[in-house]
């Protein structure tokens, strides 16, 4: 399959054969005044960084790591991370034919819902500010090979190629994302976030109606997955009303 299409991104783009993190790499660039697009790419992470202080595998010849500069206004900066997730899975559909699920906020899942399936990409966006104006760094990764996934996350993660049998083209899976993530920053920034929404909404569908526990404020607390509000949290019936989700994580029950 050839991929064509318009990509507002990758104004500027930075190719390692090895580095630390592409996001620390976009982070500093941004720092130093970098336009909004800058894209860093690496074959090799050595000090992959994954959500919530974890690491994340990156080995060499294995995976996508890239990482891509925005510049964004608050309202759209809360949406990025949403986007971000439609964006790889749409990319995953379209050149690998496969049918990624969404877990909040952002991990990217094959083989069924979230429960069951098994992790094949996450996303990492991180912020800052620098001249008065906000920046964030959107990073993803994909395991494509079985060769990027530790063992001990065998049971939990998976790869484009152990699902399909057959290689992915890791160029091109790339350059879906870029041009997917390029059009769903559109869509935000062009007052589409409904669009963005319903998207992300279709592909976590499995994952309403499940019961799910979380830490808030160092209380686990429990309820059943609603849908996601349209800021993005994530809304949970609990026994004593619907509470939003703002950040970390949840956990299936
Ligand atoms: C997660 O699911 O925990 C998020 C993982 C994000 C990993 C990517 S790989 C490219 C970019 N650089 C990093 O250091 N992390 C992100």
């Amino acid at each position: 399959m050839r991929l064509s299409g318009e990509c507002a991104l990758a104004r500027r783009v930075v190719w390692h054969a090895q580095t630390g993190s592409t996001n620390a790499d976009a982070a500093a660039l941004a720092e130093a005044g970098a336009p909004e697009g800058c894209v860093v790419l690496a074959d090799h992470q050595t000090a992959g960084r994954g959500r919530l202080g974890r690491s994340w595998s990156s080995p060499p010849g294995t995976g996508i790591y890239a990482s891509v500069l925005f510049r964004p206004t608050p309202r759209v900066a809360r949406m990025l991370t949403i986007a971000a997730g439609v964006a790889v899975a749409e990319a995953i559909e379209n050149v690998a034919g496969l049918g990624p699920v969404l877990k909040w906020p952002n991990d990217v899942y094959l083989g069924g819902p979230p429960q069951s399936g098994r992790k094949v990409a996450g996303i990492l966006a991180e912020a800052g500010l620098s001249g008065g104006e906000t920046w964030v760094v959107v990073g993803f990764g994909i395991n494509v090979l079985p060769g990027s996934l530790p063992h001990e996350l065998a049971a939990r993660a998976t790869s484009l190629d152990a699902e399909l049998g057959r290689p992915v083209e890791r160029g091109e899976l790339l350059a879906a994302c870029l041009v997917r993530l390029a059009e769903r920053y559109g869509d935000l920034t062009e007052g589409r976030c409904p669009d963005v929404l319903d998207a992300w909404r279709l592909r976590a569908m499995a994952t309403f109606g499940r019961a799910v526990e979380w830490d808030d404020d160092g209380v686990v607390k429990t309820g059943v997955v609603r849908n996601i509000g349209d800021e993005g949290g994530l809304i949970v019936d609990t026994g004593s009303g619907a509470a939003t989700v703002v950040s970390g994580d949840v956990r299936w029950l």
